[in-house]
């Protein structure tokens, strides 16, 4: 908030006008704070992303979705402000920290988990940091698959993008928690998505087998699935609440039916989901 603050008077200071373009060079962080700044200063200006790590090439930087973290929950403020231009140039990656590679790469997986089963039996046979020459093939899928699905459900209305979730509604809260420091993004939803595919199968919506499948991929990526702080059911509850999907009737979450497929299911217990923290 003290930067979207500082930014947006620098703008001012500088004469900024209507006309001006809004650059976001750098990561996510930079992507959301820029890209807000974009959406709010005049009531908007042109925004061109340049993402530099692999979550914000795969991710952040498509889909139009800007905004800040308050103390109280994750993305709480924020903004539909489509770039007008996203340029990826995948051989900025190659400075990126492995723990940011392994960090983007939870995302890589999310997609093929939620829509792509074939991504996930070439990320499998793959090293869990890929090659030079795979990164744009892979970068190129990524946003595919999160284009296709913006643009039939750009503000979020009927579901679909929701499925993009995956592994978020408890991921989300992982990060709350722990005052987004400790685990990256990436991180948290890979716990995330373990969680989700076993509340799934409990809920027999994932076919049997399929979170062992996930397990086996967060291992096989160097992510983490387990954090103590799952032990903290209630508060971890709690936090879900306040996420974006969460209705009167209870949790949703974007559940996998199976590998490669995925639907938004509504209306979950808190006690379904105390029982699968509470297990692990
Ligand atoms: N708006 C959206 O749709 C959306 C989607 C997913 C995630 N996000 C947000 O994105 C954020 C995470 O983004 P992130 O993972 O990119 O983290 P980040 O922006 O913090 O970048 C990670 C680190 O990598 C450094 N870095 C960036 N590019 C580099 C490069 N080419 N070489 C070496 N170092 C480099 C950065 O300085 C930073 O220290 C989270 O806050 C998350 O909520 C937003
Ligand atoms: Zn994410």
């Amino acid at each position: 908030m003290e930067w979207y603050a500082h930014c947006l008077g620098w703008l001012a200071d500088h004469r900024a006008t209507r006309g001006c373009t809004v650059v976001a060079l750098g990561g996510g962080v930079i992507g959301d704070l820029a890209g807000f700044v974009a959406a709010t200063y005049m009531r908007g200006v042109k925004l061109l992303g340049i993402p530099t790590t692999l979550l914000a090439q795969v991710d952040s930087s498509v889909g139009g979705k800007v905004g800040l973290d308050l103390p109280q929950g994750k993305n709480l403020v924020g903004a539909f402000h489509p770039a007008a231009e996203v340029r990826i140039a995948v051989d900025v990656l190659a400075t990126l920290p492995e723990r940011q590679w392994r960090n983007g790469m939870a995302e890589v997986w999310k997609y093929g988990f939620i829509g792509n089963a074939s991504l996930v039996d070439t990320l499998f046979r793959a090293p869990s940091i890929p090659p030079a020459d795979e990164w744009r093939p892979l970068v190129e899928v990524c946003v595919a698959q999160k284009a296709h699905v913006v643009e039939h459900d750009e503000f979020e209305t009927t579901g679909l993008r929701a499925t993009l979730n995956y592994g978020h509604t408890i991921g989300h809260a992982i990060e709350k928690l722990l005052g987004y420091e400790e685990l990256l993004h990436g991180e948290a939803i890979a716990i995330g998505m373990v969680l989700e595919a076993v509340l799934g199968e409990r809920l027999g919506v994932t076919a049997p087998g399929t979170s062992a499948l996930v397990r086996r991929a967060m291992d096989h990526a160097g992510l983490p699935i387990w954090h103590p702080i799952l032990n903290d059911c209630n508060r971890l509850v709690d936090a879900m609440r306040l996420d974006k999907k969460a209705s009167a009737d209870g949790l949703a979450f974007s559940l996998l039916t199976e590998v490669g497929h995925c639907k938004l299911v509504r209306g979950v217990g808190t006690d379904e989901v105390r029982a699968i923290l509470g297990d692990h």
